[in-house]
C-alpha cells in the first residue's frame, strides 16, 4: 500500500465506514470527529460492522479485533500529522469543509494528500480554500462503503497528476475500483441517481403512490436493488436536501429544486436511518 496512515475527518456515515475498510485493509487510521460523543457513536458503528461480518463468515475474530486496534479516535486535528493521506468526510457544507480542509492543509506533511468524499460541491472550489492544491483530489465513496465497491476520483483543475495515480492506486489496493470523473456538480453518478431520487419525493408528496409503492415499482420495474425512498434514507436527508441545493445553485436550472417535502421532513428531523426515522421508521 503506497499510502498506509490515514487520516479520516468526520465519523459520521461515511467516515466511520471509509476507517472501517481502511483498519481491515492493514492500515493505521486516525478518526477524527467534533467531540468524544461523535467518534464513540463511530466506533461502535464500525465494531457493530465488524461483528455483523465475523457472524456472516466473512471475517474471522482475530482480524475483527486487530482492525479495531488499528483504529485511533481524536477530537483534536493535530493527531492527524503523520498522515500520508487525509480523507475529508465532514458534514456536506461548503464553510464547514472550507475550514476543515485549510486547518488540515496547514498541518500535513510534505507528499502527503488531502481529498475530500463530498458528494457535490467544486473540488476546485475546495482547492482554493488551501495552499497546496495539487496534493487535493475528490475521493467519493459510496453508502455503504464496506459493500459499494466505486469510487468516483475528482481531479480539480489544479491537481497534480502523482496525486490522481497516487489515489487511484490506493482505492484499487482497497479492493474497490476507481473511476475519474470531471469536476462538475455531482460528479457522475449523484449528477443522475439524487434527481432521481428528488423526483420520487415529489411523486410521493404529489400522492402518486404510497412510499412502499413508488419504492417497490422502482425495484420490480426497474430492478433497483432498492427503492429510492429506501436508499434517500440510506444517504441521510439532510445530505440529501444539501446535495439538490448545491444542484440547483450550481447549475442555475430549476429543474434541480429540492422537493418540500424533503425539506419538510429534514426541518422536523427526519433525516432518515440515521435519525431513526425517515420515509420509513428504523425503530
Ligand atoms: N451519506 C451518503 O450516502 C454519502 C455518500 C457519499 C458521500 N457522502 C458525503 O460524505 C460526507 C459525510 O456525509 P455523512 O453522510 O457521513 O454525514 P453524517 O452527517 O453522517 O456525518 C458527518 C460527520 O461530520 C462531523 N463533523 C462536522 N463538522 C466537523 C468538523 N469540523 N470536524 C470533524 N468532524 C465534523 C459530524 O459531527 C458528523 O459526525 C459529506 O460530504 C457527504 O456529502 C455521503
Amino acid at each position: 500500500m503506497n499510502l498506509s496512515t490515514i487520516g479520516v475527518i468526520g465519523a459520521g456515515t461515511m467516515g466511520n465506514g471509509i476507517a472501517q475498510i481502511c483498519a481491515v485493509a492493514g492500515l493505521q487510521v486516525t478518526m477524527v470527529d467534533v467531540s468524544d460523543a461523535t467518534v464513540a457513536r463511530g466506533l461502535s458503528t464500525i465494531a457493530g460492522s465488524l461483528d455483523r461480518l465475523v457472524k456472516k463468515g466473512k471475517l474471522n475474530a482475530a482480524d475483527r479485533d486487530a482492525a479495531l486496534a488499528r483504529i485511533r479516535t481524536a477530537t483534536e486535528y493535530v493527531q492527524l500529522v503523520p498522515a500520508d493521506l487525509v480523507i475529508e468526510a465532514a458534514t456536506e457544507n461548503l464553510e464547514i469543509k472550507r475550514s476543515i480542509l485549510q486547518r488540515t492543509d496547514e498541518m500535513l506533511r510534505p507528499g502527503s494528500i488531502l481529498a475530500t468524499n463530498t458528494s457535490s460541491i467544486s473540488i476546485t472550489t475546495l482547492a482554493a480554500a488551501i495552499a497546496h492544491p495539487e496534493r487535493f483530489i475528490g475521493m467519493h465513496f459510496f453508502n455503504p462503503v464496506p459493500l459499494m465497491p466505486l469510487v468516483e476520483l475528482i481531479p480539480g483543475l489544479r491537481t497534480g497528476e502523482a496525486t490522481r495515480a497516487r489515489a487511484a492506486e490506493f482505492i484499487g489496493a482497497l479492493g474497490k475500483t476507481a473511476i475519474t470523473v470531471k469536476n462538475a456538480p455531482g460528479f457522475a453518478v449523484n449528477r443522475i441517481l439524487c434527481p432521481m431520487i428528488n423526483e420520487a419525493i415529489f411523486a410521493l408528496q404529489d400522492g402518486v403512490a404510497s412510499a412502499a409503492d413508488i419504492d417497490a415499482g422502482m425495484k420490480l420495474g426497474c430492478n433497483h436493488p432498492i427503492g429510492p425512498l429506501a436508499l434517500a434514507d440510506l444517504i441521510g436527508l439532510d445530505t440529501l436536501l444539501s446535495i439538490m441545493e448545491v444542484f440547483q445553485r450550481d447549475f442555475g436550472d430549476p429543474k434541480y429544486r429540492p422537493a418540500p417535502l424533503l425539506r419538510e421532513l429534514v426541518a422536523a428531523g427526519r433525516l432518515g436511518r440515521k435519525s431513526g426515522q425517515g420515509f420509513f421508521s428504523y425503530r
